[in-house]
C-alpha cells in the first residue's frame, strides 16, 4: 500500500534516491525480464511494492541510510509499460576505438541499493527477487564497498567532484523538459575490470598522471601539468555556453583477491545520457580521437547498460499502468529481430548477449513457453567468470 502523500498541487514529483551521501555497503543488480505477458504484469505489480519494502526498512533501521533506486532497460520499457517512454532511453551503442571496448550488454531491471549494514542490503535484494519470482532472469550482481576513505580500488579518492546539493538535483533530475517524466533520471551502469600488476607496476607520479589528481591527499593537478589523457581532463566537459555539464557518480570498488579479480562498478545519474555519453566517447574514442583516457590501459570495461528511473510518484504509478499491449509488442519484437540480425554479423560477446535475449523472446513465440533454465544459464554465459584476463 503507497504511503499517504502530502496534499499538494504542484510540487514536482519526488525523485528516488539517487544523490546524497549513501551508506558504504552497494549492490547492483541486472535482471532480464521473461518474454512473457505474466512476467510483464508481474513487473508493473511489482512497481508498486518497491516503495513499501524501502519505507519499512528505513523506518526500522533508521540510521543505516537505506537506498533502492530502481530502473528500466529501453526494450523493458517498451514492453512492460508501452509508450509513452522516456525521450531520450535508448539501448546503449557499443564503442570501439583502437583496443578499446566499451561492449553493450543486456539488462531489464536495475536494481541499485545502498546502506550502512550489508544485512539490510542483503535482506532489501532478497526481498525485491524474490517478489519478482520467475518473471526475472539474473544477468549480474555485483557486492560493491566503500574502500578506505572514498577509494577506488586503484587508490584514488573517487567521487571528490561529484555535484552536491541543489547542483547534484539539477544534474541528475530531469526536469520541464520531459514534463511526463520529471523527477526521473538516466543511470548508466558500467562494470571494469582493473589490470592490476600493470597499475602496480606504475610508480605514484606516474598513476598521478592517469587520473590528473594526487593520491594521498587527492588535489586536482594544475592545468599545466596534468596531462592530457588523463580521466580529469577528458571528462570535465562543457556545453557550448562554456557551462560544465556535470552527472552523479555512485561508484563504488568490488572483487575477489582469490580470484585475481579487482573492480569498479561505474554508476552515473544523468538528466540527459548524452552527457554521459559524450564522456565516454572522450574516454575511449578520445578527444581529439586518439587522445583517449590513460585509465583504460589499466581498465576493461565488461558491461553497459543505460536505464531510466522513474521518479518515486512515477515508479507506485506504474504499477496501475495498463500498456497498449499491441504496440508495444510490435516494438519489442522489432528490436528483438533487430539484434539477431545483428548477432549473425558478428560475432562478438555483446552482440552475442543481446541476441540471447532477443533469442529467447523470439523463442516464445514458436512454442508459448520460455525455458527459465536455459535462459538462466545462457545470460551467466555472457559474463566473464570472476578473474577472466580481458583478451587485448
Ligand atoms: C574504471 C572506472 C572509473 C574509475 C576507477 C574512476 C575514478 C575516478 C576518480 C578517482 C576520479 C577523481 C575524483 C573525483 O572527482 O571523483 C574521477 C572523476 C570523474 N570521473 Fe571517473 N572513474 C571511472 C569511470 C568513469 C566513467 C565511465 C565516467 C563517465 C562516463 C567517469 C566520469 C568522471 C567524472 C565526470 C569525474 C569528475 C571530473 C571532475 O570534475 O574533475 N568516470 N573518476
Amino acid at each position: 500500500m503507497p504511503a499517504p502523500s502530502a496534499p499538494s498541487f504542484d510540487a514536482p514529483p519526488e525523485g528516488q534516491p539517487v544523490v546524497g551521501p549513501a551508506g558504504p555497503i552497494g549492490m547492483f543488480i541486472v535482471l532480464g525480464i521473461a518474454a512473457t505477458d505474466d512476467a510483464a504484469a508481474t513487473v508493473r505489480d511489482w512497481c508498486g511494492q518497491i516503495g513499501g519494502f524501502a519505507r519499512s526498512m528505513r523506518l526500522r533501521f533508521p540510521d543505516s541510510d537505506v537506498r533502492c533506486v530502481v530502473g528500466f532497460g529501453a526494450d523493458a520499457w517498451d514492453r512492460v509499460f508501452g509508450p509513452p517512454r522516456p525521450a531520450h532511453l535508448h539501448t546503449f551503442e557499443e564503442i570501439r576505438a583502437g583496443d578499446r571496448h566499451a561492449p553493450s550488454t543486456p539488462g531489464d531491471i536495475l536494481i541499485h541499493l545502498r546502506a550502512g549494514r550489508a544485512d539490510l542490503v542483503f535482506d532489501l535484494a532478497s526481498r525485491l527477487v524474490t517478489a519478482l519470482g520467475a518473471a526475472v532472469v539474473p544477468i549480474d550482481e555485483v557486492h560493491g564497498f566503500n574502500s578506505f576513505d572514498a577509494r577506488s580500488i586503484l587508490g584514488f579518492v573517487d567521487g571528490t567532484e561529484n555535484p552536491q546539493g541543489d547542483a547534484a538535483d539539477a544534474a541528475a533530475f530531469i526536469g520541464a523538459e520531459d514534463a511526463a517524466f520529471a523527477g526521473g533520471s538516466y543511470v548508466f551502469v558500467q562494470k571494469y575490470l582493473h589490470r592490476m600488476d600493470a597499475w602496480n607496476a606504475l610508480s605514484i607520479a606516474e598513476q598521478e598522471k592517469v587520473f590528473g589528481r594526487t593520491k594521498i591527499d587527492d588535489i586536482e593537478m594544475d592545468d599545466a601539468v596534468k596531462p592530457a589523457n588523463s580521466h580529469i581532463a577528458l571528462n570535465v566537459i562543457t556545453d557550448d555556453a562554456g557551462e560544465e555539464l556535470a552527472i552523479v557518480r555512485a561508484n563504488l570498488p568490488f572483487g575477489q583477491p582469490s580470484r585475481g579479480e579487482y573492480g569498479t562498478y561505474f554508476i552515473g545519474y544523468a538528466r540527459d545520457p548524452a552527457i554521459t555519453l559524450r564522456m565516454l566517447s572522450n574516454m575511449f574514442i578520445g578527444d581529439p580521437p586518439g587522445n583517449y583516457d590513460r585509465l583504460l590501459d589499466f581498465s576493461d570495461a565488461v558491461t553497459g547498460t543505460l536505464f531510466f528511473v522513474p521518479s518515486a510518484d512515477l515508479l507506485e504509478a506504474l504499477a496501475e499502468r495498463e500498456p497498449n499491449i499491441d504496440g508495444s509488442q510490435a516494438q519489442a519484437a522489432a528490436a528483438a529481430a533487430g539484434s539477431a540480425a545483428a548477432s549473425e554479423a558478428c560475432d562478438d560477446r555483446p552482440q552475442g548477449a543481446a541476441a540471447t535475449i532477443a533469442a529467447a523472446s523470439l523463442r516464445r513465440g514458436d512454442d508459448g513457453s520460455l525455458a527459465i533454465g536455459a535462459l538462466k544459464a545462457e545470460a551467466a554465459a555472457l559474463l566473464p567468470p570472476a578473474g577472466t584476463a580481458l583478451p587485448r
